[in-house]
């Protein structure tokens, strides 16, 4: 057994921190390589709930090293807080966390950007984003002009320099277009920022030749997706989709590393489709089972607080994102939330505007927002599974269920989860 990608095929939020956090016992290095503070993956492990955002799951197990590439998008005073939420709930991070110098930094214009068009007048502009600067900061990257990265932190010089040229542009912009803005203040900025960067400096380092140096040593990796494969910004429901490739595409670009080493790639989905923020849904709930589905499984963001659209599970979805992340196992979390539904249905397939059955997901918001789902439905179980433990004592209906999901997905489903605990979990035989 070498390395592992886990990453989500919905949008987001499939209970990914629980699988990483599962396998932890078979690894030593958990790579974050996207994303930012919009990720939020709670995990239950002997009885204490952890919130992760920014800082990889791996971090609640003591023999594993954790990694935050340069994919990374950070924002300071947020990681600093989690370290520190961390430490008080008992967790060691000395020597544990590193940091990529290559990583680009949000900063406080970055949220203003943000505001700029999640608050602007014309609905159309409104992503219905987690509001943490990712999307700006991202922006600024690919830009080039005024990108700045945690290794600008460590020459004060140079940093303070080009602060200063992208505040000048950016309080510019920003005054002439937002009302109630107040321009920012280079200098005060930047000694902010210089302060936040000596307590990270015992974190950051040269990440990418650190993951190559601990593969050559024969280190077990798990490269750990924040959001999920139908928020990546080139295959996902653009536009409403995260700035950066949330599908396993991002590895590469987000740590320096080649995908040659992993030999298995698990896609994580819930039992059903959940989805926060704006865009296409095509088998969204807008019901009572809708509410349900939201009221059992607790679907309220672990970010922003937000609830979560819930809908039955789209196989046409779910199959085309395994595609793009190259899923060769399925985990299945939150089976026992349908517990008590008398049937279930799954999306098979769509109904274009011109009634033609439609197996692949449109590339066009446009024509996606057109499509109708084909169900088939499926019978429910009214048992309680939490306390299942292995395949055989799951309600024949259930597996039923799973069996159809694999079918549909065309690959096996490997785990089931049916609770939020570490050991709610069941490996399918
Ligand atoms: P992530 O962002 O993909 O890690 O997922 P989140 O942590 O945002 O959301 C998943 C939620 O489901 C968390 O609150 C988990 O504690 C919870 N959870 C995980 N697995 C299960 C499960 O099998 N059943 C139930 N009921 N809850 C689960
Ligand atoms: P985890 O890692 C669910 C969604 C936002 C919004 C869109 C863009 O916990 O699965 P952004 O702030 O990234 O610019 O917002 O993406 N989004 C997520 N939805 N889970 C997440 O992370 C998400 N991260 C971003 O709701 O629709
Ligand atoms: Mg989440």
């Amino acid at each position: 057994m070498a390395s592992t990608c886990v990453v989500g095929l919905q949008w987001g939020d499939e209970a990914k921190g629980k699988i990483v956090d599962l396998l932890c016992d078979e690894h030593d290095v958990v790579v974050r390589y996207q994303g930012g503070a919009n990720a939020g993956h709670t995990v239950v492990a002997e009885g204490v709930t952890y919130k992760l955002s920014l800082v990889p799951t791996g971090i609640l197990r003591k023999h594993v090293d954790c990694l935050i590439g340069n994919g990374v998008v950070i924002h300071p005073p947020a990681l600093l807080k989690e370290v520190q939420t961390l430490s008080s709930q008992g967790v060691d991070l000395a020597g544990r966390l590193h940091i990529s110098d290559r990583s680009h930094v949000i900063l406080p214009y970055h949220l203003e950007e943000e505001r700029l068009t999640e608050e602007s007048s014309s609905s159309a502009d409104h992503i219905g984003t987690t509001r943490r600067g990712i999307g700006p900061c991202y922006r600024d990257k690919v830009g080039r002009v005024h990108g700045i990265r945690v290794g600008d932190l460590y020459h004060p010089e140079f940093f303070r320099e080009r602060l200063a040229r992208a505040v000048d542009y950016k309080n510019r912009l920003l005054s002439a277009m937002l009302d109630s803005y107040t321009p920012i203040d280079a200098s005060a900025v930047a000694t902010e920022y210089l302060g936040y960067a000596e307590q990270l400096r015992p974190f950051v380092r040269d990440t990418t030749s650190w993951i190559h140096d601990a593969q050559a040593q024969g280190k077990r990796l798990l490269f750990e997706g924040a959001q999920g494969s139908l928020l990546d910004v080139d295959h996902g429901s653009y536009p409403y989709v995260t700035s950066s490739n949330s599908s396993s595409a991002g590895i590469t670009p987000g740590t320096g590393m080649p995908t040659r080493h992993i030999d298995r790639w698990i896609g994580v989905v819930k039992a059903y489709t959940t989805r926060v923020g704006g865009g296409p849904f095509p088998t969204e709930l807008d019901n009572e089972i809708g509410e349900r589905i939201r009221r059992i499984g607790r679907e309220y963001g672990t970010v922003t607080g937000r609830p979560r659209r819930c809908g039955w599970f789209d196989a046409v979805a779910a199959r085309y994102s395994s595609r793009i992340s190259g899923s060769t196992e399925i985990a299945l979390m939150l089976l026992d939330v349908l517990s008590g539904l008398p049937e279930i249905r799954v999306a098979v397939a769509y109904e274009d505007s011109s009634g033609n059955c439609v197996e692949s997901m449109p590339g066009h918001l446009a024509d996606l927002e057109r499509c109708h789902p084909i169900f088939e439905t499926l019978p429910g179980w009214s048992e309680d599974i939490t306390s299942c433990r292995t395949w055989a004592s799951l309600p024949e209906n259930a597996k039923q269920y799973v069996r159809f999901i694999a079918k549909q997905m065309q690959i096996p489903v490997s785990i089931v989860s049916v609770g939020p605990d570490r050991e709610a979990t069941l490996r399918v035989e």
